[in-house]
């Protein structure tokens, strides 16, 4: 690719040819079959983790797209066996459209450890030797790899983190150790800043992933794929030609029993329905829905056309 195409991809608003889609990066299927992973899902205990994230990894399970060897340990307060976990997570298992002897099969691979707290260090590094021992098992994989992924209310993330960073990171030279953290993170810019440099003070930016589950939805992932894949859409898609955007947000059931988490996010001030849904995810949407076509679909190429518009 010439410079000036690079320099007229860059400009905001610069039209990027569909051909840049073919320069993204391969899948990279290896680790599949090379190496371990173990998930841990902090909060295990919670709504999210029952009604997305299990059954998210259960779709990944059941579509061979976690490695062979893989385990999944749930973590929070709740005092539970591994089995008091399974049967609390079997019936929104049972409600996807997976058969029953796959969420069997599914559950066999999920373990519990409880701690007294989030900051817990001693329950982190009895985790950490239950993860060792399985780790230890499979010395033939390249790598053993640990993900975190945090279904906590956001006044426990730095805890949480820091108690990892001390107790359960992997060894470097065995595997990577990732943090995936879902919003909102932190309440405001002054929140948002606070807990960032307490992440960035024990973790790089490789480490971290912060992420809202809600952009990963069918609906919303479909946006890109209609716009940039679609030779009608793809050229008409400006401002010359779109006179109004409206964006409607529905869900045809009420809070369930969240009420008090959107009145209050423990131990901060209030977030607000409205903070939670707008500021965080319908914002997002507004954006992905504006975006140009990056230039590439790696890290980079998206959080440059991200950062043209926000600013
Ligand atoms: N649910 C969703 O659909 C959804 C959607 C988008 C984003 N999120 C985000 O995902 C995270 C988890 O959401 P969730 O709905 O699963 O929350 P949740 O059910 O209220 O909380 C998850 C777990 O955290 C522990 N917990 C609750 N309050 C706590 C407190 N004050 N101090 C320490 N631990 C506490 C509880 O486990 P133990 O008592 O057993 O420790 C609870 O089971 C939140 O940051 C939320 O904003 C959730």
């Amino acid at each position: 690719m010439s410079k000036k195409e690079t320099e007229d991809m860059l400009r905001p608003g610069g039209i990027v040819s569909v051909d840049a889609i073919k320069n993204a990066p391969p899948v990279d299927m290896e680790w599949l079959n090379d190496s371990c992973l173990v998930v841990v899902i902090v909060g295990a205990s919670g709504d999210l983790a029952k009604k997305k994230t299990y059954p998210s990894l259960l779709n990944l399970y059941d579509d061979n797209l976690l490695p062979k060897n893989s385990k999944i340990w749930g973590f929070a307060r709740s005092k539970m066996s591994d089995e008091d976990l399974r049967d609390r997570l079997r019936p929104f298992l049972l409600k996807t459209n997976h058969s029953p002897e796959v969420v069997e099969r599914f559950l066999m691979r999920c373990f519990y450890q409880g701690g007294s707290s989030y900051g817990d260090g001693d329950a982190y590094t009895e985790l950490d030797g239950k993860l060792k021992a399985f780790e230890e098992h499979h010395t033939n994989e390249k790598h053993s790899n640990r993900l975190f992924y945090f279904a906590i209310p956001p006044n426990v993330f730095a805890e949480t983190a820091v108690a990892i960073k001390k107790a359960a990171m992997q060894d470097e030279s065995k595997g990577w150790t990732r943090l995936i953290v879902e919003k909102p993170f932190g309440r405001d810019l002054e929140s948002f800043e606070e807990l960032n440099e307490t992440l960035s003070k024990h973790f790089t930016e490789d480490h971290l992933y912060r992420i809202d589950h809600y952009l990963g939805k069918e609906m919303v992932q479909n946006l890109s794929v209609l716009r940039f894949s679609n030779i009608w859409f793809d050229p008409v898609w400006d401002s010359k030609n779109i006179q109004c955007v409206l964006f409607t947000f529905k869900e045809p059931f009420g809070t369930e029993g969240r009420g008090g988490y959107f009145d209050k996010v423990r131990g901060t001030d209030s977030v607000g329905c409205a903070r939670f849904r707008w500021v965080d995810s319908l914002q997002s949407l507004i954006l992905s829905f504006l975006l140009s076509l990056p230039y590439s679909l790696a890290l980079f190429g998206i959080s440059y056309r991200t950062i043209c518009y926000k600013s």
